[in-house]
């Protein structure tokens, strides 16, 4: 029975800035990060744009970067939160960088700055157009260097440990729920074991496929929500969901491969399939307004038109910077037959980035004791109805540095438990048809893609809600025999995100940010 001191799952820039921060303030504590995919597979490794953080006073100031993240959160952000953020940005991106990350500088030595949609500056560090590769292959290689981080790639969380599952009750010292650790399966031999700990941060990112069309990679299944919500913690605001505006349109791609709004930054512009740069029909801003605006317009002008995409035109921009500004988006849609110097990227909506998730307070602390999240996985009040591009890896690295503080206060204090049960999978059987899990899956997807995703109504909301109660009745009954697969975990989990995401789109009753009803009074 393994135990280790900390466990961290999800090996993202959130879990793994964390771990990097505990395991060498307590070289003699144990921190274990497990991760079910290779150890860098994360949506981390994928970003594109860069991290906003106000670096130039003179051209820039906190109180934009506030006011910017405000306006995109729709009224939704919370104020107190917002500004500590922003104003921590510049300490945790400084001490990144010293851990071995490192981003593009100007011609002076200067960190380069770029722009995304809804920032009124020039705030956005970057590395080419793989600033998220930088960032993951970088922490990997630190943490690497601290003897007390053991990384268990393929190791699948299945579910949290709480008294739920103990099954003579512990005296325990402190009221409420306790999370003690987690069962994960290893992937390798499929056993599944318990992991207990003193503390459990929960770092496992997004949940985007629950979507047919998603930029998310496949480890995206919201398992750490999932997990969270199986133990009764508090999850919040998973109505809103964000698509990002550009995503190369093709049928068949899963992931959808991204084209950077940095790209809009630098000048491309939306045009429909008449070639008209429709943006200035939907706000002043155009092309740089928020990502919610721009995600809906396109929607209106595909539903309008009947056609499947709009297009990003960089044609009218210098060849040779662009091409050096974004190398792997050039090299990306010229393997898909588009040159992009001289011709339109096909792009599409694609869910993108979950802004809501498992409640945590400002200290990164859940409402089941001794459980921690931070990253793509948390809602910690920051991003309100819709997320500020480039605001999420900042959001990640802070709230995995006050997770930290928040856990080295207390971790000489907190007992490990000692009675708890094994997995229990007495009486389950491999099931017949595997293929039901796979069925099931691409059936929940479409339900989502096709009723629940940027414009959403009362009629939609019923029938997927009906529809997805269904699928959880199938999928608990085969779970409840089956022997354990971390596909049917995944689709498990993927039931109870859609489940989320319908009822809190049920319970909200005025349209903010992301998240339109066209039932709803405006
Ligand atoms: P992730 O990086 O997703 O890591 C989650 C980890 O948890 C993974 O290692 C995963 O394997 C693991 N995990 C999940 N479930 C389990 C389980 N059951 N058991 C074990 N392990 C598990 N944001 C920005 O701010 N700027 C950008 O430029 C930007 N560009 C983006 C581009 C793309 C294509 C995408 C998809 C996102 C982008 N985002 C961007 C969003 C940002 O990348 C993510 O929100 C952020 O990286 C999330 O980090 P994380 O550490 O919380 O989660
Ligand atoms: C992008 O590069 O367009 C994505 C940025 C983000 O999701 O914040």
């Amino acid at each position: 029975m393994p135990q280790t001191d900390v466990l961290v799952i999800g090996s993202g820039i959130a879990g793994l800035s964390f771990a990097i921060k505990m395991a060498t303030s307590f070289p003699e504590l144990t921190v274990t990060i497990i991760t079910k995919s290779g150890d860098s597979e994360s949506n981390t490794k994928y970003a594109q744009g860069g991290i906003a953080v106000v670096l130039d006073e003179l051209k820039d100031s906190f109180d934009k970067h506030i006011a910017d993240t405000l306006r995109a959160g729709d009224g939704l952000c919370d104020r107190d939160i917002v500004e500590s953020v922003i104003k921590e940005g510049p300490q945790r991106l400084e001490e990144i960088m010293s851990w071995g990350v490192s981003f593009d500088v100007d011609d002076a030595g200067n960190l380069a700055l770029g722009r995304e949609g809804g920032h009124t500056a020039e705030r956005i560090i970057h590395y080419k157009d793989i600033t998220g590769w930088q960032i993951e292959k970088s922490l990997l290689h630190h943490v690497s260097r601290l003897p007390n981080i053991k990384v268990l790639p393929h190791h699948f969380s299945l579910d949290l440990i709480t008294e739920h599952q103990f099954k003579q009750k512990i005296v325990r010292p402190q009221p409420g729920i306790t999370c003690y650790g987690a069962y994960v399966m290893d992937q390798q031999t499929c056993k599944i074991e318990k992991f207990l700990s003193k503390v459990t941060v929960l770092a496992t990112g997004g949940c985007g496929q629950v979507y047919r069309t998603t930029t998310n990679p496949t480890i995206a299944t919201g398992d750490g929500v999932a997990m969270a919500y199986r133990a009764m913690a508090s999850v919040k605001e998973m109505e809103f969901i964000q698509f990002h505006p550009t995503a190369f349109y093709s049928v068949d791609d899963n992931p959808a491969f991204l084209i950077t709004e940095a790209i809009r930054g630098f000048g491309a512009y939306l045009r429909n399939k008449s070639g008209e740069r429709f943006m200035f029909r939907y706000d002043e801003r155009a092309e740089l307004a928020s990502r919610d605006i721009v995600a809906q317009a396109i929607d209106n002008e595909l539903i309008t038109s009947g056609n499947e995409c709009v297009f990003l035109d960089c044609t009218h921009l210098n060849k040779d910077e662009l091409i050096a500004k974004f190398p792997n988006i050039y090299e990306k849609c010229l393997e898909k037959g588009i040159d992009i110097t001289k011709q339109l990227i096909p792009v599409a909506p694609a869910a993108h980035y979950q802004c809501g998730g498992i409640e945590v307070d400002k200290a990164g602390r859940t409402t089941l004791n001794n459980l921690y999240a931070c990253g793509e996985c948390a809602r910690t009040g920051l991003h309100g109805a819709n997320r500020l591009a480039s605001n999420s890896l900042l959001e990640a690295i802070v709230y995995a540095d006050r997770c930290y503080k928040d856990i080295k206060d207390r971790i000489a204090s907190i007992e490990m438990a000692t009675d708890i049960p094994d997995w229990d999978a007495v009486g389950t059987l491999v099931p017949r048809e595997q293929i039901l899990i796979t069925h099931n899956q691409k059936e929940l997807r479409s339900l989502m893609s096709d009723y629940v995703a940027i414009v959403r109504s009362n009629e939609r909301l019923e029938r997927s809600l009906k529809r997805v109660d269904l699928m959880y009745h199938e999928t608990e009954k085969l779970y409840d025999k089956a022997v354990l697969s971390p596909q049917l975990c995944e689709l498990r989990n993927l039931i109870t995100i859609a489940f989320l995401i319908i009822r809190q789109s049920i319970q909200r009753k005025e349209n903010r940010g992301g998240f339109y009803n066209v039932d709803l009074v405006q």
